[in-house]
């Protein structure tokens, strides 16, 4: 795909109610130009898959779709193939909707744990006095080393992209002087989501979780995608009345990354890993 069709790519995606970003495709064509693949027949655009490269040996599936009049005739599998040929040799992570977990099953996919996204509302209070920065403030080698165990591959060139976006609010919490957490909140089709949100503990992920919430527009939908498996993050998205809005799988090839989860809060996206 050329930067343009990433566009269309994103439009199937907000029709298919996964809600992106306003400002997504900036940042993800960033992550790797190569990794967007459309398929054309004729000059009709008609299936889209992003498989993006991150160092050497991690890549992350996303924008598996396939206009919906041409379903069920074979193009799907088609871009598929295509996209793993592109990742061979490295492990492959995605976030499936559930309908399509037997098939990834079935090429070689294992599940890790699954993602709930939650739905609140934005607004409220935070305190001043709660450590909370702007994320601009610090000097990007830290916040790329913090986010380093969090990822299973090199994502240094989206990462300063995603911090930097427009419409959005990147914090940062300290402790003793150090960077002890961080999340992002973006615009979104619907509402802003927070992604991703990262702290050394609970408690201080709330905290970055009401000063983004309260960045938010009074009363807008707020998002919160959380793995399943840190029961600290669905606390914190239950105690603020948040809503079950679907589940994803999160499935590799290969061995599952080491990622710390009990530290993870919320998901960076679905699409980019
Ligand atoms: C998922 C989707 C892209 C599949 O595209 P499609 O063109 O309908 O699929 P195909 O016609 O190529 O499928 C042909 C066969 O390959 C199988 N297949 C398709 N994708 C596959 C995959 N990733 N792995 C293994 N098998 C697959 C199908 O089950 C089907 O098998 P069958 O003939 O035994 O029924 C399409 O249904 C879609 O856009 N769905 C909505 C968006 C969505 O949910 N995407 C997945 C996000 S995780």
């Amino acid at each position: 795909m050329t930067r343009q069709e990433v566009d269309i790519a994103i439009d199937w995606a907000a029709a298919e109610g996964w809600n992106p970003g306003l400002y997504d495709a900036n940042c993800f064509y960033v992550a790797d130009p190569n990794g967007f693949l459309i398929g054309l027949l004729g000059d009709e655009p008609i299936a889209t898959i992003s498989v993006v490269k991150y160092g050497d040996s991690f890549g992350f599936l996303g924008f598996y779709i396939v206009k919906p009049e041409y379903r069920g005739k074979g193009y799907g599998i088609q871009i598929w193939n295509a996209g793993l040929a592109y990742l061979t040799g490295r492990t492959i992570g995605l976030d499936g909707v559930v309908d399509q977990q037997s098939n990834y099953r079935n090429a070689g996919f294992r599940l890790a744990y699954k993602n709930i996204r939650y739905r609140g509302t934005g607004g409220g209070y935070f305190s001043t006095e709660s450590g909370i920065v702007q994320l601009s403030s610090l000097p990007f080698d830290e916040i790329d080393a913090y986010d380093k165990p969090f990822f299973p591959g090199d994502r240094m060139q989206f990462l300063k992209c995603w911090i930097d976006q427009p419409q959005s609010t990147a914090l940062g919490i300290l402790r003793n002087r150090t960077l002890a957490g961080y999340g992002v909140l973006r615009t979104c089709r619907s509402g802003c989501k927070i992604g991703p949100l990262f702290a050394d503990s609970p408690e201080l992920a709330e905290r970055l979780f009401l000063a983004l919430k309260a960045h938010a527009p009074e009363g807008a939908p707020i998002f919160l995608d959380t793995p399943a498996v840190n029961s600290a993050a669905v606390d914190l998205a239950k105690r603020h009345n948040m809503t079950l809005v679907f589940e994803t799988a999160r499935m590799y090839t290969g061995n599952n990354p080491d990622l710390p989860v009990n530290r993870l809060f919320g998901v960076t996206t679905f699409e980019l890993g």
